[in-house]
């Protein structure tokens, strides 16, 4: 089979990774991708959201499947686009439909649909710029701290978390003034869950589903959590507290009643549904879902997917996902992130890079391209490195010295992945 893989970073490389492994690969491209996607594939020169150009380069190089790896061809509706075109509608694409994006798309969306599935979620309401006054008195009913939410995609930069009610009422003012333009016409407020996050991922046919290995991801650029936001700088699976009983929990109150909920809407929705979920005391809850697997997650779920993905992608564009095997690899898998300094503030570009062969990991580049011959930075976020071990001390070990092999001017990483759990 030849498959196309749409994206260009850590994630995509892991998941290029590990489409390569499947003996049904005859040709694997990615658009774009990146210098180490280059290494288990072809790149091609055309961006995710490109429709039209990847339409052609389908149709000239006969690709039979196309996944797609970040949200926002999904959200532009890549999948419509290729279901109503008379020479791709047989090609499956592996990603919900532009109605099924939304889960991650409106945040406002996704909790209507929990509460209308009775999906275990925080307590909310949303507000637009005509109810700023409403909105204001709502957050006089809330106890500190208090969670806004822009509705739309803000890449990462949507929520506010503010510790008093005059700093929230502010915030609000701004969001709904246009702080974040149109993705803040309408912002949703949030009761505060306190607990330790943890991301379960599966993958769905529309009507059966398979759970990955679940990750937790390391979001703040500093040791011990600290600092400010990021992408993510390294993550773990498996998380001890996510044991047979919490995934019980989590597959009966959460991902059955959300994957038979949208069959219930009629949304078409053939892909992963990453839910983002909070341990509550015991008890999950869902603080967002993503239409598309996670990153830095994606690096360490993709070492413990002992199963062949492609033949899971089968399953999903066949129908009949419940046929396939999922086994998962018992060792414990550690990713740390080798960022570019000032990451995620402004940073410079266009260090060479140099170390990155080595045997006891699996390097997953996320910002590298290689420009005269030399491969070089060119992200905040630059390379993953990604180990196995028996626990996930031995695994962090690993990444953590392969993390040090790597050099390029100002590289950061953080050395305390998976420790907190
Ligand atoms: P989101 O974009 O919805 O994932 O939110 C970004 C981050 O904000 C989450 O990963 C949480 O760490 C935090 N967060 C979001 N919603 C809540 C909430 N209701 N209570 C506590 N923390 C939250
Ligand atoms: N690691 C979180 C995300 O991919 O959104």
């Amino acid at each position: 089979m030849k498959l196309l893989l749409l994206g260009s970073g850590g994630r995509e490389h892991a998941l290029a990774w590990k489409i390569a492994q499947s003996p049904k690969i005859e040709q694997l491209f990615i658009a774009p991708g990146n210098a180490g996607t280059a290494g288990v594939g072809q790149n091609v020169a055309l961006k995710a959201d490109d429709f039209e150009g990847i339409a052609q380069f389908v149709i000239d190089r006969e690709v039979d499947m196309v996944v797609v790896g970040p949200e926002d061809p999904l959200v532009k509706g890549i999948y419509d686009y290729f279901k109503h075109h008379d020479l791709l509608k047989a090609i499956p694409v592996i990603g919900p439909s532009k109605a099924g994006a939304v889960l991650e798309g409106s945040k406002d969306f996704a909790k209507g649909f929990m509460q209308r599935h009775n999906i275990p979620t925080a307590a909310y309401a949303t507000f637009d710029g005509e109810h700023v006054e409403e909105g204001c008195r709502f957050l006089e009913t809330l106890q500190a701290p208090y969670v806004l939410k822009a509705d739309g995609l803000c890449a990462g930069k949507g929520v506010l978390i503010l510790s008093t009610l005059e700093e929230a009422q502010r915030e609000l003012r701004d969001m709904l003034g246009g702080m974040f333009g149109n993705a803040s016409s309408r912002v949703v407020i949030e009761e505060f869950l306190s607990g330790i996050e943890c991301s379960v991922f599966v993958l769905t046919d529309g009507t059966h589903y398979k759970i990955l290995p679940e990750a937790k991801d390391y979001k703040r650029i500093g040791e011990g959590d600290t600092g400010l936001n990021t992408g993510g700088m390294g993550s773990v699976s498996p998380v001890p507290f996510a044991d047979k009983d919490w995934m019980k929990k989590v597959e009966d109150e959460i991902i059955r009643p959300t994957v038979e909920g949208l069959a219930a809407e009629g949304i078409d929705y053939k892909g992963f549904i990453f839910f983002g979920l909070i341990n509550c005391g015991g008890q999950p809850k869902v603080i967002e879902y993503n239409c598309r697997m996670g990153d830095p997650e994606t690096e360490t779920v993709m070492l413990r997917l002992k199963s062949d993905i492609v033949e899971l992608f089968e399953g999903v564009a066949e129908g009949n996902l419940d046929t396939r095997s999922v086994e998962f690899d018992p060792r414990a898998a550690v990713c740390v992130m080798c960022v570019s300094g000032g990451y995620p503030g402004s940073y410079e570009k266009g260090f060479p890079i140099t170390g990155t062969d080595m045997d006891d990991s699996v390097v997953f580049h996320a910002g590298t391209s290689v420009e005269e011959g030399r491969l070089v930075t060119v992200g905040g976020r630059v390379i993953a490195v990604s180990s196995y071990g028996d626990t996930k001390e031995e695994a962090l070990a690993k990444s953590m010295a392969g993390a040090r092999k790597i050099s390029f001017e100002k590289k950061y990483f953080r050395t305390d992945i998976g420790l907190d759990l």
